[in-house]
């Protein structure tokens, strides 16, 4: 199967914080996920930057946007690397062969009569980039970053979104599952069924932005820029290879709950109306929210997510993104919480299990792991469903309730520790094929998580698995119980996550 799978692309007008974190970190499970299934994989990110929010800042710190942009992309550039997400491309929309692109893009859409000129009048939030109806506000203001808006009036050109509200419904029920979950493709078509009024693609009078090919004065409003970065991107990711026939359409977009109707409504009709197929899949995932509220720069509640894994490591903010909410809900996330999971999971349940096994196999075992596994053993029966499990809970984006079910797997394997005591078994020198029958069935079980973890847990998994003598063997079909390997020379493992005194502050 071909899986190609975007995150939003990220506004350059100031640094990524853990909500930007939360997307990127849960578009890189999924993907890593599907790579271990040995799917063809394509994983996008990147920056959003001809908004008019990037020309302001860089022009009160009296540079050039361009200038401004190249300078703070660094700070984007390392939030996939610092969470170590495999993304095989970072797109910028100031690339040129992203604005080349942009612009025959909508020239198809103009050649196809689909675009038309008109005067806009009306009101428009530079947070959002979008324009609302006053019908929208909430005393006057913006409902999310609770500011005035601004009132607009010029010669623009108008996409007839009108004319794609039977196409769009046409397009939700031929694919019910178009965006999940459920309550988000609801949301999304009572939308469309509410009706749909034509919106401005072009901007008058900004100088920051895509040309419209057709006239100079004009540049493309930043969200149709932006959107075609998922078809733009698969033309030049790998010089001298398109792509596109092999990508499109199979993608999946991940996005935050704010940017649904972009990517639900007007992204599918754009496609529509230039001529090509909509997109596979849209996850839809909420906020992280923090004193209830939205963690956002202009709010002032940021966490920068570079801080927590420099005190916490990447692995467990990885695991906190997938723990601390069901995945697609709002949750609240705290730095005390990440670190009492990291405490009480991370250390105690899945950290203190390797080193309990693999100081035991050292000691009562020489260090040598016996293959013995046993069909009918506990370990087997416990771990037998796990893989299509996993799988099929991943392939609705439930990177929580797949994170979930390994771990019940990993509290019934402390549970079988306690309720086995190999350390009694031991005294009884008569009963050695036993401890080693109950120490093979707790290093295949924690192969199998390791296994099951990895794309949550990248160089957790990559730990288990040498502290067990085993290779690295991630693909799917290992989370299946009678694979572990011979090994010995085993030593008791050095924990894997370390007590940390104090909570980092944020
Ligand atoms: N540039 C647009 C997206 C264009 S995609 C064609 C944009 N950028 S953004 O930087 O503001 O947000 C990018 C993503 O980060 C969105 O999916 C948004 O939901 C997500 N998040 C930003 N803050 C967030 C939280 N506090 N919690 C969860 N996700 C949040 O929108």
């Amino acid at each position: 199967m071909r899986f190609y799978l975007t995150t939003p692309i990220y506004y350059v007008n100031s640094t990524p914080h853990i909500g930007h974190a939360y997307t990127t970190i849960g578009a890189d499970i999924v993907v890593r996920h599907h790579r271990q299934r040995g799917d063809e994989t394509f994983f996008l990110t990147g920056t959003d930057e001809h908004a008019s929010k990037v020309a302001r800042v860089a022009a009160e710190q009296g540079l050039a946007p361009q200038d401004y942009a190249d300078q703070i992309v660094e700070k984007w550039r390392a939030l996939p690397e610092r969470v170590e997400a495999t993304n095989d491309f970072f797109i910028r929309t100031s690339d040129p062969e992203h604005k080349a692109f942009v612009q025959q893009f909508l020239q198809r859409i103009y050649d196809n009569g689909d675009i038309y000129e008109d005067v806009y009048r009306g009101l428009y939030c530079v947070g959002c980039e979008a324009f609302y109806s006053p019908a929208d506000l909430i005393d006057g203001r913006c409902p999310i970053h609770e500011t005035v808006p601004e009132e607009i009036e010029e010669k623009n050109y108008f996409f007839r979104l009108s004319a794609y509200q039977d196409k769009l419904l046409a397009l939700y029920d031929a694919q019910p599952e178009f965006v999940l979950p459920r309550f988000r493709y609801n949301e999304a078509r009572s939308f469309i069924e509410g009706g749909l009024t034509d919106f401005s693609v072009s901007r008058a009078g900004q100088p920051w932005g895509v040309a419209i090919p057709w006239d100079e004065s004009q540049v493309v409003y930043v969200w149709v820029d932006a959107l075609i970065n998922y078809l733009s991107a698969l033309t030049y990711a790998r010089p001298g290879e398109d792509l596109e026939p092999a990508f499109w359409p199979e993608v999946r977009h991940l996005l935050g709950k704010d940017i649904l109707r972009f990517h639900a409504v007007f992204w599918p009709a754009l496609l529509l109306a230039a001529g090509y197929e909509v997109p596979r899949q849209l996850f839809v995932h909420g906020y992280l929210l923090i004193d209830d509220r939205k963690i956002s720069k202009s709010i002032g509640n940021v966490i920068d997510p570079l801080e927590l894994i420099d005190v916490y490591g990447v692995d467990a903010v990885r695991f906190y993104v997938a723990r601390v909410a069901q995945f697609g809900h709002d949750g609240s996330a705290s730095v005390d919480s990440l670190h009492e999971r990291y405490e009480n999971e991370l250390g105690n349940d899945l950290g203190n299990l390797v080193s309990r096994t693999t100081a035991m196999i050292a000691r009562y075992c020489g260090g040598t792991l016996s293959l013995v596994p046993r069909p009918d053993s506990r370990v087997a029966a416990l771990t037998a469903p796990l893989a299509d499990d996993v799988a099929a809970r991943m392939d609705v984006f439930d990177i929580t309730g797949a994170l979930e079910r390994v771990w019940e797997v990993v509290r019934e394997l402390n549970r079988y520790v306690v309720e086995r005591a190999p350390w009694q078994v031991a005294k009884d020198e008569s009963r050695a094929a036993e401890v080693d029958e109950i120490l093979y069935d707790l290093a295949e079980g924690l192969r199998i998580v390791a296994v099951a973890l990895a794309a949550y847990l990248p160089t957790t998994a990559e730990r288990i698995l040498a502290a067990l003598g085993q290779p690295t063997e991630l693909d799917w079909s290992q989370v299946r119980y009678g694979l572990l390997s011979a090994a010995d020379g085993i030593d008791p493992a050095a924990p894997l996550f370390p007590r940390i005194e104090t909570p980092a502050s944020a």
